[in-house]
């Protein structure tokens, strides 16, 4: 459900479950994990790409994981991920079209560069999950997109389109349909034709300044999302999705 390949210099990586929309679960987390590894330690390798299918970048986690995996507090079957892509040294590029829900929106703010269809949607519904959001999203989002936007973002979870995303600072830049792929493929050409050690050190020196910070908001939200999964909020939520009804959070207080 991770696939992987080389072609010249450009590691690919590409989700591939479609029937469930490309949704993360525990194993894929792990695979993804290892593939982006496996492409930083890789000597012929000089630029990722990150994509999913022209239709569907990826819907998240899975749900279902969500209600059935018990988690250890603060544990996280995201954590291979967690850990590989903000700490990539090559260059990372991701191609979105189609819906990227969840941390399908929050790994793009890891990338270095985003291309996105004009049909692209971005969700970060982790409110109206009953939970919080995770991958260091409270720290970065606000960082790029300024306080307020990224509060609408987060605190209302609602959908938004490839311009908005543009605007947020979480896409590069938006490109037609018909051309993301090849357009994202040439850009990481471009990028593994560039000296890789003048990359790695730019790279570095950009992100040096917040790398601790990261990492602790990464694992404060990760506790505080673990705990929030139990959480009669949470399961209302997640049953709704799952049932095909509008959740019902009248009686919490
Ligand atoms: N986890 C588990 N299953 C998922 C899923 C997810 N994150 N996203 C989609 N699916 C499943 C659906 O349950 C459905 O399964 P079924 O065919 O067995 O009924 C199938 O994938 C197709 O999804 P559907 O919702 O019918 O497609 P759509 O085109 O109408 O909508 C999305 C696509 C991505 C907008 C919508 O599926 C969605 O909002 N998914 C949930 C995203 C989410 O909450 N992720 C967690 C973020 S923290």
């Amino acid at each position: 459900m991770i696939r992987s390949d080389t072609e010249g210099r450009v590691a690919r990586i590409r989700f591939d479950r479609l029937d469930k929309k490309n949704a993360i679960t525990a194993e894929m987390y792990a695979q993804l994990g290892a593939a982006l590894a496996a492409a930083d330690g890789d000597s012929q390798v000089r630029a990722v790409l990150l994509h999913g299918s022209a239709e569907c970048f990826t819907s998240g986690n899975d749900v279902t994981d969500f209600l059935n995996i018990q988690r250890r507090p603060g544990a996280s079957p995201a954590r291979a991920l967690f850990d590989a892509l903000p700490n990539m040294k090559k260059p990372v590029v991701a191609a979105v079209g189609g819906p990227a829900v969840g941390i399908g929106s929050t790994m793009l703010l890891h990338c270095d560069l985003v291309f996105a269809t004009p049909s692209a949607r971005f969700q970060l519904p982790f409110v109206p999950l009953g939970i919080v959001p995770e991958f260091g999203s409270t720290f970065l989002l606000p960082l790029l997109a300024g306080y307020q936007r990224a509060a609408k973002l987060l605190l209302l979870g609602q959908p938004f389109t490839a311009q908005e995303a543009l605007e947020a600072g979480i896409v590069t830049e938006v490109v037609p349909g018909e051309k993301l792929l090849e357009h994202a493929f040439q850009v990481c050409s471009a990028l593994a034709a560039l000296p890789p050690e003048s990359i790695r050190l730019t790279k570095r020196l950009m992100r040096a300044r917040y790398t601790e910070t990261l990492a602790a908001t990464i694992d404060e939200e990760t506790r505080i999302f673990t705990e929030r999964l139990s959480s009669p909020e949470a399961k209302e939520a997640m049953s709704a999705f799952l049932e095909k009804r509008k959740p019902d959070f009248s009686r919490f207080g």
